[in-house]
Parts: structure tokens; sequence; C-alpha cells
């Protein structure tokens, strides 16, 4: 496999004419949509970033300066020993299908194009955010997960072109023709329809709603349908540092917020440029309640369908479960009853998107944990918290009713009360998007942000991570000096 093919991929297109020929008439409509729609001033500059070229865990990716219009997406999946099983549901035990079921095809093709909508969705929602970058380590990193959702989408199009004919071939066209936060075409799921346009969202972003991903990629990575299982795999593995991003970067952020409220008398981290801890915890509040939201319905028929037909499981459902057929159990919830809450037993299979919603919470929590040790570590007395999972919620069965930071329920007037002190006011929001002024020199953080502990396989933080490529780039300056 070279680096040189137009396409770097492991499934063996050139022996595909087919399915070759679909790919390399939909690529210079992605490279159009990539330049209308990506990362904004920054495309004719240097990046040093990572391609993937291989699926060997022990080298899969190459590091280089590449601009990022000739970034090669390819297209990967995990090896299997072609004696795949399906590993839950009515059908466990027998062989994975390799081609689509016909029965299937409808929800296959929804689950599909409902996840690979979400990669150009965000790359769109952060295009403007590399103008006020605070690090060139960071904006290198803005535009490594763009790229990589970017690659994302390459991979679920490959499914769409080749096991769903004409049908696939539309989808993938309309998936580079939806815009996000357009009223005539938006994206699919609302959340993508938000613009990231200051760099603690960004953060927020990486951390809570890349996180929703990381758990709906690791339901399918034991699908029946064994090339969304292989392919949602490899994409995994680079989601994981998307999340690192996310967890680093807040924690980066809790970092400075601790430090200059440890500095100061009155304990006031804004007055030296900082993000202070009251504030960050809003935009927990916020990007949490909106990103548990994706997990869908507590009680819901279609994800008791997809894991019968053996489509979509749990998180780490060989590792972690014993039993994968999920008939005969039951899950207990609490539930609204009268306007209070109270334990309901639900059929576990019809609480699927809750057990994997538990997943996301927890792992949540433990980075939440990480961040109050970094706080303690500067000696403040503050504690982050994740609200329930009840709080601020407009979907499912929460949203019939208001409840507080810990789930208990109370009045809409109430929450209406509390609101400016448990989610970002506008004010908030004028004074994040105040300190969102780039820092371009190599090893240079804005004040707001303490830098990481280390660079990007192996490179130093003061590493020029990006470098102008012509004299129209927002970093030339910084190179002409
Ligand atoms: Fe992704
Ligand atoms: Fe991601």
């Amino acid at each position: 496999m070279s680096l040189t093919d137009s396409i770097p991929n492991n499934v063996d297109l050139s022996s595909d004419r087919k399915l070759l020929r679909a790919l390399e008439k939909w690529q210079p409509n992605f490279i159009s949509w990539w330049r209308d729609m990506g990362p904004v001033g920054f495309q004719e500059d240097q990046i040093w970033l990572r391609t993937a070229v291989s699926v060997e865990s022990s080298g899969w990716a190459h590091y280089d300066y590449v601009k990022m219009p000739d970034y090669r997406w390819g297209i990967f999946l995990t090896p299997n020993d072609g004696n795949a099983k399906i590993g839950f549901g009515d059908e466990k035990g027998r062989d994975s299908w390799d081609e689509v079921p016909g029965e299937m095809r409808a929800s296959l093709r929804r689950i599909i194009v409902t996840q690979a909508d979400t990669e150009p969705a965000s790359v769109e929602q952060q295009r403007l955010l590399g103008r006020t970058a605070p690090s060139l380590y960071d904006l290198r990193n803005l535009f490594q997960v763009n790229v990589e959702e970017g690659r994302h989408l390459w991979a679920m199009v490959h499914l769409l072109h080749q096991y769903f004919g004409r049908d696939g071939r539309e989808e993938a066209e309309s998936l580079l023709e939806r815009r996000s936060g357009d009223v005539d075409k938006p994206r699919i799921l609302s959340t993508f329809n938000e613009t990231t346009d200051e760099w603690l969202s960004f953060f927020m972003f990486t951390m809570f709603t890349d996180r929703d991903g990381k758990y709906q990629l690791s339901a399918l990575s034991e699908s029946g349908f064994d090339p969304l299982a292989r392919c949602t795999q490899f994409m995994l593995t680079e989601e994981a540092f998307h999340l690192s991003v996310g967890e680093q970067g807040v924690g980066r952020v809790v970092r400075q917020a601790a430090k200059r409220t440890a500095q100061d008398s009155n304990g006031d981290a804004r007055a030296h440029g900082a993000i202070d801890l009251q504030t960050i915890q809003k935009y927990i509040n916020f990007w949490f309640s909106s990103a548990v939201e994706l997990f869908g319905g507590e009680i819901s028929t279609n994800a008791a369908d997809y894991f019968a037909m053996g489509l979509k499981g749990r998180h780490h459902e060989q590792k972690k479960y014993d039993e994968h057929r999920g008939l005969n159990q039951i899950y207990t919830m609490p539930i609204l009853d009268g306007g209070r809450l109270s334990s309901k037993e639900v059929p576990l299979r019809n609480a699927m998107n809750e057990v994997l919603r538990d997943e996301y919470v927890a792992d949540c929590e433990r980075a939440c944990r990480r961040w109050n040790k970094v706080i303690a570590e500067e000696g403040v007395d503050f504690e982050l918290k994740i609200p329930s999972r009840r709080f601020n919620r407009s979907m499912g069965m929460y949203a019939e009713s208001a409840f507080d930071l810990n789930g208990d329920v109370i009045t809409r007037e109430e929450f209406e009360a509390k609101r400016d002190s448990w989610l970002p006011t506008a004010e908030d929001r004028a004074y994040v998007r105040s300190l969102m002024t780039p820092s371009y020199g190599p090893g240079e953080f804005a004040s707001w942000i303490a830098p990481p502990r280390k660079g990007i396989k192996g490179k130093a933080i003061d590493f020029e991570y990006c470098k102008a490529g012509s004299p129209e780039s927002p970093l030339w300056s910084e190179a002409a000096e």
C-alpha cells in the first residue's frame, strides 16, 4: 500500500473497477466541498499531520507536513479472518453478513447515513476556528481532527457505494450537499447545526459530542454487517485522538483557570485573562446536556430492533457481557410519573440506548475526576461536576419536566430562575469570545490555556506544527520575522 495511490486503501480498490470509478467520481466533489466548507484561511499552509496508511497497530500512520487539500483520505477496514460471527441478537452465532440482507437494508442505510452526516457536519461547524487558535499546537490538532472527520466520511461513503447501489451513490452526494446550520438543507442531527465559534466550545465538542460518536461507533463495531464492523473499528483508532484533544483541552483550560484563581488575591481568574472555573462548569453543563440527547430515547423500539437484528450492540459487547441475546432481562430506570420520579422496569432490549448512555456518563465522570485532580494540584478548593443526564433536556422522556443539576424534579419557573447560574449567559459567552485572539508563534499560548504536557509524536511543544504556505496565510507575518 503506497501513499502515492490516489486513494490509499486496504480494500483492494484497484481490482474493483466499478467501485473505483464511483469513488473517483465522488472525489472531486469531496475536494470542492473541502475547499468551500473546510478550514477557512489555511488551505495552502503546511500542516504537520498524521495520515492513515495501513491498519497495522505498530505503524498505521505517517506524519509529515501536508497541504490539507492534498491530504490522502484513505479507506481502511480492520482485517478479519473471514469467519466472523454475529455476536448478539436473534441471529447470534450465525455467520456475519458480507452483503446487506434485504430486510435490513433500510435500517442499515439509516444507521450509516446518520453517522456519516456528522463527520462533514463537524468540519463545517469548526471552519472558522483557525483564525483564533490559542497556539500552533492547537491549530494543528484542530486540523488533524478535521481531516480525519473527512476520512470518516470517506469510510462511510465507501460502504454506501459498495453495498447500496444507486441509493448509496445518491446518499453519498447528499452528504456533500447538506450544510451545517442551513435552514433549507441542514445536517440531520440538530446538535450538528450549531456553530462552534470559539475554542472552549471546540474542546467541549471534542470532549462531549465526539465522545457520543465513540460510543455509537463502538456499538456498531461488533455489528453483524461485517464491513460496517470493520470500518468502524478502524475509525475508533483515530477517534481516540479527537477525544484526547477534548479531554486534555478542557483540562488545560481548567489548569489555567485554577492557576490564576490561586494567584489572584480575590480568586478572580478573569482578571488575568483566564476563564474562571464557574464559567467552565456552565459550559460543561451545556455541552454534556446537549450530547446526552444524541443517544436517543430512553425507551426505544428502534434500539430494540437494531439489537435484535444484530446491527447495533452494546459497548464492548463480547468483552463485557456473558449473555448476548438480551431477552428475558430487565433494565430499571427512573421515569416521570405524575410529575415525580419512580423506577420502572423496562425490557432490556428497549433500554439499549440507556445502556450505552450509562457507559458514556461513566466515561465523562472519569474525565471530570481528572480535571478535579488538576484543580487540587493548583491548590484551589473547587470541584467540577458532570450534571445529571436529566438536566436541561429537550428530547426524550425527561424533556417533559425540568430537573436540577442533581436530576431532581423542579418547576419550569425554578429552572428559569436558576438558568443563568447553571448555563452560560450571553455575558459569559461574550467574555469567552473576547479572549479568542490567535497565538501563532511557535511555543506561544493564549492567556486562557496552559501548554500541553508534551508535543505530538515526540516533537517539542514549540515545534512549528503549522507553516505559512503563502503571503496570504494568517501565519505569514510570524513566519517572515
Ligand atoms: Fe469521526
Ligand atoms: Fe471525531
